[in-house]
């Protein structure tokens, strides 16, 4: 019998699950569109680099040890179709510290599934994982980003002058973050479809 992926977390129309190499064709031509790497720190990915990203990562277990990155696929929960990948990090020196990135194909951007990765994650990081904390950073032009992370509720915590050389450049970044208590406190929304208002008084 096949051995399936034990990592498997779902909210609305999504699950995140491992990344698989089977994943590969549609991993390779997302990463290897400019667009999508723009406001990231890799640059567009050859089939080779992909095959070796997905080789790399599959040594690394879900939850990561402190100081692992890990790389999440995110699929349609539907047809198991492949919309982008998700990171989730611990910080090494302080593991109840989580964060994470996300990256869609652009065909699958604007439609809500990334908010709903987000959703399930920061629910397997705050209610599995028991982590205090989880950030996110993401370069102040990247607009899509920005507007993702404050309606999953994240607050707006630091701006960082040149924080990363990417693409060539100093590039200022954005901190969200959002803590366990905050967390516990939202306004449950009725369906995934909801967007998270203030916390419930
Ligand atoms: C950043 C990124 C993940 C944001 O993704 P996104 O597709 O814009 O975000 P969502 O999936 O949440 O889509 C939001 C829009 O989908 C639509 N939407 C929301 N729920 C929906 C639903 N249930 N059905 C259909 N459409 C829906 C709305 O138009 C919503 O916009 P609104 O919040 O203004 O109403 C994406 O732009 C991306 O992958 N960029 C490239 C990689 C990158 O830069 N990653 C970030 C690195 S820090």
């Amino acid at each position: 019998m096949m051995d399936m992926p034990r990592f498997s977390v779902s909210y609305g129309r999504i699950r995140l699950r491992p990344l698989l190499p089977t994943d590969h064709p549609s991993f390779a031509t997302y990463r290897a569109d400019p667009q999508v790497a723009r406001y990231q720190g890799f640059a567009p990915y050859t089939a080779a680099d992909a095959a070796a990203f997905i080789e790399a990562n599959a040594q690394t277990p879900i939850p990561p040890e402190p100081g692992q990155w890990v790389q999440l696929a995110l699929t349609r929960a539907a047809d198991g179709v492949l919309l982008g990948d998700c990171a989730l990090h611990r910080q090494a020196a302080e593991p109840r510290f989580g964060e994470f990135g996300i990256t869609l194909a652009p065909a699958w951007q604007g439609q809500g599934y990334a908010r709903e990765a987000v959703l399930a994650l920061l629910g397997y990081c705050f209610e599995e994982l028991v982590l205090h904390r989880v950030l996110a950073l993401t370069d102040v032009r990247n607009q899509g980003c920005v507007h993702l992370l404050e309606s999953v509720g994240m607050r707006r915590e630091a701006h960082f002058q040149h924080n990363g050389w990417y693409k060539g450049e100093w590039c200022d970044e954005l901190q969200y973050a959002l803590l366990a208590t905050e967390w516990a406190q939202r306004s449950t929304p009725a369906s995934p479809d909801e967007k998270i208002g203030a916390p419930n008084p």
